[in-house]
């Protein structure tokens, strides 16, 4: 499912409430403040008012609703949707207007599908949004057969993303919504995110800490940029903006980004059994600390969300907890050669697999934003007990991922099949319009699949190598399925 956040609407602060506060544990950077975001955003001429707010900056709450809906009467849609539903649409400046914290938050986006119900036949530029994610699952490595049916079918004509402290607010706001559109749309398909509770907060359901590395756009985040962080002109993410690869987009679209959409299903015991029957075997250390290290090294982070490019063998919760240290690293390290060295991080690490840092002589162009959010329960005493996932559909938990750029192909897509599902590494960049690969290692040794969201080839298992570090070249297969 791919859809697009646009933002021909202006929008103006309608409710406000003082005290509320946004999900923000230390590990994760903090918000701007209003003033910091309002100059940078001047001095690059970005206008703030014309961005929603989930692009940026996510609006990280702790319950957000994504409410997939099928545009059932366009006429009426369309003037509800200036009336009705552009006036609570949260803007970027609404969300860093510290004082006057929005209880609840509202964003909207549109498949290609629903641009063209509203009559909209302006062309995008973007090939993968126009054709749908589902023409392009096959080259995602994704079985459809696996996909939610709503998103296999064609009826969402777009989500609308709402958010808030509780879920009361936001079935709130969706009835409010739903009665002044008079049954305009209709629901296709829903699913509640839920920040988890207590010290699992802002934590995803494997127990790491996620939402730590996001690129800044430049000008916006020039003054609140944090060491480590990568700078992307905003045309990298936001459509019609400095350096977007597209020349010409509607004008409609400025300031939009296309919003890729996963539900990325999560089996959160058998990971940890997977942990424990793979452990490693770091000498001294406790079968449980080997089971903790291999997750680390799938990952790239400990689930407190310090690096292990920083801290290869022990967590360091402090570093985690620290915004100026904890995503300030490129894999280099003193007399350490990046193209052979694994002892730190290993190549088909989540994090390195899909932002390989100074493994790419000169940088990488594209990036994307991230702004998912758990959903689903904690899980049970039965499903711990039996190191099992319960088949209860109400159980089921796992990651909404979203993912916001200004080119699909290049952003989420590119990630997804480029990177996490290659199993090969190559030793230079050739030509990123072609689609190449070019994480920098001296050898054409494999490094696998990346050992969370890749897929192995023709759907089989996936076989990263370099998460032993006494034995870099030795591979761990993970079977598909096996936990996501
Ligand atoms: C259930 C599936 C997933 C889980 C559990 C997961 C988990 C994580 C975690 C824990 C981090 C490190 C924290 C951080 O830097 O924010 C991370 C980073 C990241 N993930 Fe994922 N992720 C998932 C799916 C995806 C997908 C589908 C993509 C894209 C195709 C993706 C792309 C990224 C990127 C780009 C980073 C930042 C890397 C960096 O800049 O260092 N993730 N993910
Ligand atoms: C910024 O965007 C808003 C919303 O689209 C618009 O009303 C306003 O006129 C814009 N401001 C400038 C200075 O362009
Ligand atoms: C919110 O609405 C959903 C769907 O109607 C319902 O299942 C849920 O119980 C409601 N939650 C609350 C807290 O009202
Ligand atoms: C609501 O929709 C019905 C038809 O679907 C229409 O007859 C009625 O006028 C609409 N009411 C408003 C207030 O728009
Ligand atoms: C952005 O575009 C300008 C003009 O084409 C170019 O000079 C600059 O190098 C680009 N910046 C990046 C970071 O790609
Ligand atoms: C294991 O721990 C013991 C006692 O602390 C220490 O003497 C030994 O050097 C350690 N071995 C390794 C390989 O770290
Ligand atoms: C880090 O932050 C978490 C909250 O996310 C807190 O539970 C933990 O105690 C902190 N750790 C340190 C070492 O400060
Ligand atoms: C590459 O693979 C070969 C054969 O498995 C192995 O001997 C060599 O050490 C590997 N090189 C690296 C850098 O991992
Ligand atoms: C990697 O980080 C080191 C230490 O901060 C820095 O000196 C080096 O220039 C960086 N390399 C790249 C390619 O960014
Ligand atoms: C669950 O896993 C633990 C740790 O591996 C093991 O001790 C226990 O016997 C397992 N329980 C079942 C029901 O398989
Ligand atoms: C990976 O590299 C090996 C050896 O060069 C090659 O045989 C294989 O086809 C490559 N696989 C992919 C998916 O590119
Ligand atoms: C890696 O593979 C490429 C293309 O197959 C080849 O040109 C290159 O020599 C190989 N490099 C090494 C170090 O084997």
């Amino acid at each position: 499912m791919k859809l697009t956040h646009i933002s021909l609407f202006t929008a103006s602060i309608l409710q406000s409430v003082y005290g509320s506060i946004f999900i923000n544990p230390p590990a994760l950077p903090a918000l701007p403040s209003a003033q910091q975001a309002a100059s940078a955003a001047a001095a690059a001429g970005l206008n703030l008012t014309n961005i929603q707010g989930d692009i940026l900056l996510g609006m990280k709450k702790n319950k957000e609703l994504f409410f997939f809906f099928k545009i059932q009467d366009a006429t009426a849609f369309k003037s509800h949707l200036g009336a009705d539903i552009l006036p609570l649409i949260t803007t970027t400046t609404q969300i860093v207007a510290s004082s006057s914290q929005l209880t609840t938050l509202v964003n909207i986006a549109f498949s290609q599908r629903g641009l063209s119900a509203l009559g909209v036949t302006d062309s995008l530029g973007d090939s993968l949004f126009s054709s749908g994610q589902l023409a392009g699952a096959t080259s995602l490595g994704d079985q459809t057969s696996n996909w939610v049916p709503q998103f296999a079918g064609s009826d969402i004509d777009g989500v609308l993303l709402i958010a808030s402290d509780t879920v009361d607010n936001v079935n709130n706001t969706l009835s409010a919504l739903q009665n002044s559109i008079n049954g305009s749309i209709s629901e296709v398909y829903r699913i509640q995110g839920a920040a988890r509770p207590g010290d699992q907060q802002g934590h995803e359901h494997f127990g790491f800490m996620d939402g730590i590395s996001n690129p800044a756009v430049d000008g916006f985040s020039q003054q609140i940029v944090h060491p480590g962080q990568t700078i992307v002109p905003p045309g990298i993410i936001l459509v019609g903006e400095a350096n977007d690869t597209v020349p010409t987009r509607p004008s409609w679209a400025q300031d939009g980004s296309f919003l890729a959409f996963r539900q990325l299903k999560q089996l959160v015991p058998e990971f940890d059994q997977f942990l424990l029957d793979n452990a490693l075997s770091e000498p001294n250390f406790t079968l449980q600390e080997n089971a903790e290290l291999l997750g680390a090294r799938m990952m790239g982070r400990w689930k407190s969300g310090a690096p292990i490019d920083l801290t290869p063998l022990a967590d360091d919760p402090v570093l985690a907890n620290d915004t100026n240290r904890n995503n300030n690293f490129n894999y280099t390290h003193p007399n350490f050669d990046i193209t052979t060295d694994q002892s730190h991080c290993a190549f088909s690490a989540h994090v390195r697999k899909t932002n390989p840092r100074a493994g790419i002589p000169g940088g990488f162009p594209f990036h994307i934003v991230r702004a998912g959010i758990p959903y689903g329960p904690e899980v049970t005493s039965d499903e711990s007990a039996s190191n099992t996932s319960s088949t209860d559909a109400s159980l089921e938990r796992g990651l909404a991922f979203v993912a916001y750029q200004s080119s699909i192909g290049e952003g989420f897509a590119f990630l997804q099949k480029t990177w996490a599902n290659n199993v090969n590494i190559s030793t230079y960049i050739v030509d990123i319009s072609n689609d190449h690969f070019c994480i920098l290692c001296s050898t054409n040794n494999s490094t696998g699949e990346d050992p969370i969201i890749g897929v192995g080839a023709g759907d089989g298992p996936r076989h990263p190598s370099g998460l032993d570090p006494q034995d870099a070249t030795k591979v761990i297969t993970i079977e598909k399925g096996m936990f996501l």
